[in-house]
């Protein structure tokens, strides 16, 4: 895996078997629940519930959700404690079985109702969505960046062709702002680029393949800007694990005559981390694509 996937910024430590750690999911999930768009899940869930055949369904009826790549099941329980009174039930999806027990765990302490759990990838979503778990709605967080572009298709198409809506939060678009600003750090984000589509990963380019796919099926689309705005003090230890990983990126990304350059700038803002000196914004987007029926609204 590159040192930057998981979307967000940087992986952080790994320590699960396909390599997510649950403690670098837990440090970023204050900063991820603020910045996800609630606006967009409104939207969402609106579409989901029209979505759906037969009669409209009664205040009440659940709605039923996949998260896919749920990890622990932040995206999950974000949506649940905003879902406003409408109870859901879920579907976890997840190549990784030890975050998926954890999320279900999490989902269920939560109050929420967890119907199936999953071993598998975006690539199994058909199935589910066929499957004997009727749909509603399909969320995502913090995926999409590593996936690779044809599994950013396929999953577009999958949603698309089942009628139903997908919500992917918190996909990164390679830009951060580091305050103060540093000369070298234009040079230090592309390398951090480099290193993030190194293993055949989307990285930066993800919500627009995703956003050509859908559009390119006639679905409609929604986007909102959802930076992670790091404050030293508010975000101390997510603001550390991200510096890392994000120096850790631009390191392997250096061609042989940036090395010098990037490792002296990393050293430079290593001080300023240890002390508390460095403000970070960092560019995501979630993206709401839309049943073609509501394209157009
Ligand atoms: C950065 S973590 C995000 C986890 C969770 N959605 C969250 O917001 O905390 C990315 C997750 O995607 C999962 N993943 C990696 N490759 C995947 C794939 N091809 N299909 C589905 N999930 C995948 C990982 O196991 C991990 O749980």
């Amino acid at each position: 895996m590159s040192p930057l996937a998981g979307a967000g910024p940087t992986g952080g430590p790994a320590d699960g078997p396909a390599g997510w750690a649950t403690t670098w999911l837990d440090l970023r999930g204050e900063a991820d629940s603020r910045s996800r768009s609630a606006e967009l899940l409104t939207t969402a869930f609106a579409a989901a519930r029209a979505a759906r055949p037969g009669p409209a369904p009664a205040d009440g009826v659940p709605l039923r959700v996949v998260d896919v790549g749920c990890g622990a099941g932040a995206m999950a329980r974000w949506v649940v404690t905003r879902a406003d009174g409408v109870p859901t039930r879920w579907v976890l999806l997840d190549p990784d079985p030890s975050l998926l027990r954890v999320g279900r765990g999490r989902l269920a302490d939560a109050g929420a109702t967890v119907d199936a759990v999953r071993v598998g990838t975006s690539d199994d979503l058909p199935d589910l969505l066929g499957g004997e778990h009727a749909v509603d709605l399909v969320v995502a967080s913090a995926l999409l960046d590593v996936l690779p572009g044809p599994a950013v298709a396929r999953l577009a198409s999958a949603v698309v062709a089942a009628g139903v809506p997908l919500l992917c939060a918190l996909t990164v678009t390679g830009e951060v702002v580091l305050d103060p600003p540093d000369p070298v750090d234009a040079l230090a984000r592309d390398c951090v680029a480099r290193t993030a589509t190194t293993g055949g990963a989307l990285g930066p380019g993800a919500a627009d393949t995703l956003v050509a796919a859908a559009s390119a099926a006639g679905a409609g689309v929604r986007s909102r800007a959802t930076p992670w705005r790091l404050d030293p003090t508010r975000d101390a230890d997510l603001l550390r694990a991200w510096w890392d990983g994000h120096a850790a990126a631009a390191r392997h990304g250096a061609g042989p005559e940036e090395r010098s350059t990037v490792e002296a700038w990393a050293r430079r803002r290593d001080t300023a981390v240890a002390v508390g000196g460095l403000r970070v914004v960092v560019a995501h987007t979630d993206v709401l694509l839309l049943p073609v029926p509501w394209a157009g609204r």
